[in-house]
């Protein structure tokens, strides 16, 4: 059985648990509240300490900005284990940035709209709960309706990112190509980084560059999206992140018709949702490849190459059974060999394909989550198992890490990053718990 597995894995929660009322990701590499990260880790605390659960939301949703956004990291304290800190970050540039907490000017996937319906569900329907996302939803709402009103500028339904770490995907080879086209000049700064886990499994030197002349010109207009929109030199439309907003409108729209009177906002939702599942299945679809892919706003044209977030608008329910069928073919073929474990995090076949290199190959629990919810919201139940089954045997044998090699070859390291992973952690739990 699995109880040894779910002990642990409220050890590990509980151990990353600060007394200000938020959980870090993994001590030393990530000493702060993550956006995405909150989310996942609220879905495992509800589990088994469902005040946690709401307190984790309640925080983070507490450093919202007036404009809607709601930052990627939330610096509710001090740490010299990482870099860009508050200090680099200057939140305050913009006059929408909370008074009450400084934080980074870059966001993540919009996970709470799923989350707080998830949270809804496993709590049997507790009316007290209810009562906790009626109090909390005008805040994640007022975050579509942000993503919505600036960074859905041709009107397509679909939201752009402005930088590789809004995706979550941090160094995919899907950004190789949009570096090139950038000539970042060489900063003086001091990653913290690598002082905890081996620079192998981490981005390089140069990508970082990159990532932080991004960040300086975002700075340079004070996070003005209008500003960055125009002049932003990495612009995307990703379909992991429109995918996780289009799941989190429906549970949005799910959780107003519940608490009822708010037929407004249930129809602004549902217009966005229908034209943006049209635009994704237009314009991200890659028949050719047989995949949902990346498209570079910024350079006009679609990043051909297969990741995991090509199989994530299942997630959303937003292909057709065709489209299913298609991406699901192209999933065994490329990921899905016997000798590999489901699912990396880029497409093996591909000569950029490293897979103990953070999000250049190697599995990631969360992704794993999303494409089994995916799965098995179309039916396809056996490979939906096969990806639950491998996550918790990943996690079992190796540890609570935060990403894992896909090989199942006999190696000397299969587990890297951050040990003690919040969100490996909390998904393991909802992965064994679910009903
Ligand atoms: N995930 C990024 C990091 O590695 C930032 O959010 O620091």
């Amino acid at each position: 059985m699995n109880n040894d597995l779910i002990e642990k894995a409220k050890e590990v929660l509980n151990g990353n648990y600060q007394e200000e009322g938020f959980t870090i990701p993994s001590k030393n590499l990530y000493p702060f509240q993550w956006k995405w990260d909150s989310g996942f880790i609220a879905l495992g605390y509800a589990h088994y300490n469902i005040e946690k659960a709401k307190k984790e939301i309640e925080t983070i949703l507490d450093a919202q900005w007036i404009n809607g956004f709601i930052p990627h990291i939330v610096f509710h304290n001090d740490s010299d284990t990482y870099f860009p800190g508050p200090n680099f970050f200057k939140s305050e540039l913009s006059p929408y940035a909370s008074k009450k907490y400084r934080s980074s000017g870059i966001t993540q996937p919009p996970v709470f709209g799923f989350v707080l319906e998830k949270i809804y569900d496993i709590s049997k329907r507790e009316k007290s709960v209810l009562e906790f996302i009626e109090r909390q939803i005008e805040k994640v709402y007022l975050n579509h309706l942000y993503f919505y009103s600036n960074r859905d500028i041709m009107d397509e339904g679909l939201v752009y990112i402005y930088h590789n770490w809004e995706s979550g995907t941090d160094n995919s080879p899907i950004w190789d190509g949009i570096w090139e086209t950038i000539n970042s000049p060489k900063y003086e700064f001091k990653r913290k980084d690598t002082d905890h886990v081996d620079a192998s499994e981490r981005p390089t030197k140069t990508e970082y560059n990159n990532y932080i002349h991004i960040l300086e010109i975002a700075k340079r207009y004070n996070y003005d999206d209008k500003l960055i929109a125009e002049n932003s030199p990495f612009l995307v439309q990703d379909p992991l992140f429109n995918s996780i907003l289009f799941r989190s409108n429906e549970g949005l729209i799910k959780l107003f018709k519940l608490i009822g009177g708010h037929d407004e906002k249930i129809n602004y939702l549902e217009e966005k949702q229908a034209k943006g599942i049209q635009s994704l299945n237009k314009k991200l679809f890659n028949q050719n490849l047989g995949a949902y892919t990346h498209y570079d706003l910024r350079n006009n044209k679609s990043i051909p190459l297969i990741s995991s977030s090509s199989f994530t608008p299942m997630f959303c329910g937003a292909p057709d059974n065709e489209i299913v069928d298609v991406i699901t073919k192209t999933l065994i073929h490329k990921f899905g060999k016997p000798e590999n474990y489901l699912c990396s995090s880029f497409d093996p076949t591909n000569n950029n394909f490293n897979p103990s290199k953070y999000w250049r190959g190697p599995i990631w629990i969360n992704l794993n989550w999303m494409m089994y919810q995916g799965f098995k919201r179309y039916g396809y139940d056996q490979l939906a198992k096969r990806i639950r089954n491998d996550s918790i045997e990943l996690v079992k044998k190796n540890g609570f890490y935060e990403y894992f090699d896909p090989r199942k070859t006999k190696l000397e390291k299969r587990a890297y990053g951050g040990d003690n992973f919040s969100w490996t952690a909390a998904l393991i739990l909802d992965f064994i718990l679910e009903k």
